[in-house]
């Protein structure tokens, strides 16, 4: 759980914003609710060195400094690059520069990359993907400083059955969300089907960052954003401006009960349990024989969802709880429904 600069501030991101972020995720109630990592996306880099080191650019004037700062809050800081000669936005790449990149980072205290293909197909086959990342998993390794390694190269190649072996942590499964109702759904909803095998405590399908008070959905569709990647067992990087973030934001990006949904110690991703019409109904297991259970309205309208127990396994009574109103539901037999709104979720931890 963290923040990434990106799907917010692009190409603006400086070490004054990465700053000021890192002090709203404490005084926000972030840091309290789970979120850890401040991530620099694109555009930190600046040039090489007569040796070869690479340095920030002047919006980062002095990364370990920065690195100190957001340790000095408890937090852990990330960096990006690619294995291309240049990144996405144009910037240096670790292009036959991986070890030393990899140990300038470690110096700096740096504790996540994300880690971009980009412009590395210009050099390579698509084929050599895997030891490709893997060079740079080794290289981190090799620091001897533990560094979360987040592969970005947009679910290419069936990243999610090798991603694990090449060191990666997470593994990004499309290309990049953007901050509308048709692209989170289609990503959320639509293209993990069948991922949920390769997800476990350690390495984890990455359905990209999230959109949550952005602004252009509204408070309903960052709910189900939220469900559903916490159905996902997905990593929860935060992509909005954390400081001065509006009060439905900060209760859906911090809601306990969501969280530890998403961050349950099994470590199973959840999926689709049926579909009909524009309403679906996900499952989940949780550690302990508990079970989320997410009913979904995809539609325009609002509409009766219905969970069978019979669908998720279930027979008997069993207790519900709602995790969006935070009230308990009652020992439930047989069949739970809920009129949800449009685009919307009733979201439950269902238990013996
Ligand atoms: C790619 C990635 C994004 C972001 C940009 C930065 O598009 O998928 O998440 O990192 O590059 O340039």
């Amino acid at each position: 759980m963290g923040w990434n600069s990106w799907n917010k501030f692009h190409k603006e991101v400086s070490a004054q914003i990465v700053k000021e972020i890192a002090d709203a995720m404490v005084s926000s109630g972030m840091k309290d609710a789970g979120y850890v990592y401040v991530n620099i996306d694109d555009t930190w880099q600046g040039k090489r060195d007569a040796q070869g080191v690479l340095q920030p650019n002047e919006k980062f004037p002095d990364m370990k400094g920065l690195a100190d700062y957001v340790h000095s809050k408890g937090l852990k800081i990330g960096i990006y690059s690619s294995p291309g000669p240049q990144t996405c936005a144009g910037y240096e790449g670790s292009y036959q520069h991986e070890e030393v990149d990899a140990k300038t980072w470690a110096a700096w205290g740096i504790d996540y990359l994300k880690y971009d293909w980009c412009s590395a197909k210009t050099v390579y086959k698509e084929e050599e993907m895997p030891a490709v990342y893997k060079k740079m998993g080794d290289a981190l390794k090799a620091t001897g400083r533990p560094i979360v390694f987040s592969l970005c190269q947009y679910g290419l190649r069936k990243v999610s059955e090798w991603g694990a072996a090449a060191g990666g942590n997470l593994w990004r499964t499309t290309g990049d969300i953007e901050d509308r109702w048709k692209s989170m759904a289609t990503i959320g909803f639509d293209k993990q089907v069948g991922l949920e095998q390769y997800a476990g405590p350690g390495h984890w399908n990455d359905p990209d960052m999230l959109e949550i008070g952005n602004g252009n959905m509204d408070a309903v569709e960052y709910k189900t954003h939220m469900s559903l990647w916490a159905m996902l067992a997905a990593p929860l990087l935060a992509g909005n401006d954390l400081r001065g973030m509006d009060d439905d934001t900060k209760q859906i990006l911090t809601n306990r009960e969501v969280i530890a949904i998403d961050q349950d110690k099994l470590g199973k991703q959840g999926f689709r349990v049926s579909k009909e019409g524009a309403s679906e109904l996900w499952v989940k297991q949780l550690e302990g024989g508990d079970i989320a259970v997410a009913l979904f309205n995809r539609g325009d309208r609002a509409d009766l969802v219905l969970a069978k127990w019979s669908d998720l396994g279930l027979s008997g009574k069993h207790s519900t709880r709602d995790v969006w109103a935070h009230a308990d539901r009652g020992k439930i037999k047989d069949l739970f429904e809920a009129e949800v709104s449009p685009h919307g979720v009733v979201m439950l931890r269902v238990s013996k």
